[in-house]
């Protein structure tokens, strides 16, 4: 069947079969692989990606039920704040990982991100408990979590201080 739909802003058109999974699409098809399979039960959140803005565990969904809809991958996210929010190419989400230590192999990390940027939209300023609940559906095996707290809450703040969500938007035109 004929899928269409934009991903990190570009349009895509792929025939696909019903039953291809949308993480397969997203690696196998348009090799972004920055999106991760850890566990295809739904479970660890390292398959985690932004569907009009929410965040979805791509392993669960059907490519065809992206159709029509906007997409955003760990590989399309920096493009969304302006370039001198930038850290070496980085969103403030990603350098703030990098920073305190929020990652140790990575493995989870996409997703995490992606995850922190679904909460961030709608909480500019979460708490400890906050974070940990904004990304209970991501699991990493590595840091313990707290470096990962940090790493959100310092992304925060630095977007605060611009007046943007991490996908860009200014604080009050905001689409959520
Ligand atoms: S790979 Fe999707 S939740 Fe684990
Ligand atoms: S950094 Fe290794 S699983 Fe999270």
């Amino acid at each position: 069947m004929l899928l269409e739909l934009k991903v990190n802003g570009r349009l895509v058109r792929r025939e696909v079969e019903p039953r291809t999974l949308l993480v397969d699409l997203l690696r196998d098809e348009l090799a972004l692989t920055g999106t991760k399979v850890g566990c295809d039960t739904s479970q660890c959140g390292a398959c985690t990606v932004l569907l009009d803005g929410h965040a979805v565990k791509s392993c669960n969904m059907l490519a065809l039920q992206a159709q029509g809809r906007e997409l955003l991958t760990v590989e399309g996210l920096s493009q969304r704040v302006p370039e001198p929010l930038r850290e070496e190419g980085l969103h403030p989400l990603q350098a703030a990982f990098w920073n305190e230590d929020g990652l140790q192999c990575g493995y989870c990390t996409p997703g995490m991100i992606l995850a922190a940027c679904d909460l961030l939209q709608d909480n500019p300023d979460p708490s400890d408990d906050e974070v940990r609940h904004g990304i209970e559906g991501n699991i990493c095996r590595c840091t313990g979590y707290q470096p990962i707290v940090l790493a959100v809450q310092k992304a925060a703040g630095t977007l605060r201080e611009a007046g943007i969500d991490p996908l860009g938007r200014k604080r009050g035109e905001a689409g959520r």
